[in-house]
């Protein structure tokens, strides 16, 4: 009987440097950064701007390579581009011209997947995300919002392990965000993926996470790890206000040296 090795690490970053090097410039991006994440775990990633925290979700996807150290995905040295991850950006990045379904479907015909699999996963996940309705709807008929989602969608398509997203609400309004927040939280659950979130926000890294990572600024080091002692299924109003969440924030907060009164 052939046992397969489930991997006790979904994402493991081991003492990865970057450096860009131009004619230019020559920028230490990454000092030195170990992280890893188990599976079905939501880590969120924070620091200050310029830290390398996009970069390092480069790493994980392999559209970069480290100077040093070593990136693996599912127990697998990361070598190049990666299939089997979902990436989430700040901006949508929708076909204007395709429908939403249409948009979400992309994902399946990069990949080949079979189409009425495909067709039936994307119309779960519409329901799933509060898009029902909308399926024929082309993108500049949608909020900000709903661009989201359907970029979500697009990304859960193939039911990737491990989810990369890197500032998917910075460009919402706070309420619309924080709606985004409890819809992510529970696609999360539901679906057992393994996520990478880059935010600024540190309500929104605490209330989604099991662990936020702090990055210092560049070139960046981990300057502390931080467990999130909530429950599983956080009730975004009493997370507020649970002194745990606080305990979390005002952590992150000190080390970000954010609010900090003059
Ligand atoms: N392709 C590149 N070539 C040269 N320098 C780069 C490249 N990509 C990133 N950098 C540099 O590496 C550093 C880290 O960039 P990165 O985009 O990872 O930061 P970030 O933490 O995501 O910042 P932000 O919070 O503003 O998005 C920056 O100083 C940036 O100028
Ligand atoms: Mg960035």
């Amino acid at each position: 009987m052939s046992v397969t090795a489930v991997p006790t690490r979904a994402v493991e970053i081991d003492a990865v440097a970057v450096r860009f090097r131009s004619k230019k410039q020559d920028v230490t991006a990454i000092g030195e950064v170990s992280l890893g994440i188990a599976p079905g775990e939501f880590v969120s990633l924070v620091g200050p701007s310029g830290c390398g925290k996009s970069t390092l979700l480069k790493l994980v996807s392999g559209l970069l390579t480290p100077s040093a150290g070593a990136v693996r995905l599912l127990g697998q040295p990361v070598r190049g581009p990666r299939h089997d991850i979902g990436f989430v950006f700040q901006r949508a990045a929708l076909l204007d011209w395709r429908s939403v379904r249409r948009n979400i479907l992309l994902q399946a015909e990069m990949r080949g997947m079979e189409p009425a699999l495909a067709r039936e996963r994307a119309d779960e996940l519409i329901a799933m995300t509060g898009l029902t309705g909308f399926e024929e709807a082309l993108p500049h008929e949608l909020s900000g919002g709903m661009q989201q989602r359907v970029a979500l969608c697009r990304a859960l398509l193939h039911r990737p392990r491990v989810l990369l997203m890197d500032e998917p609400f910075g460009a919402l309004d706070a309420l619309t965000r924080e709606q985004m927040n409890v819809e992510l939280h529970r696609i999360w659950r539901e679906t057992g993926t393994t996520v990478l979130l880059v935010t600024h926000s540190i309500a929104e890294a605490v209330y989604l996470a099991n662990r936020v990572v702090v990055l210092s600024a560049r070139p960046s080091t981990v300057a502390e790890e931080i467990a999130v002692r909530l429950p599983k299924i956080r009730n975004y109003s009493a997370t507020m206000a649970d002194p745990a969440f606080a305990a979390a924030t005002t952590r992150v907060r000190e080390l970000l040296g954010a609010g900090r009164d003059l």
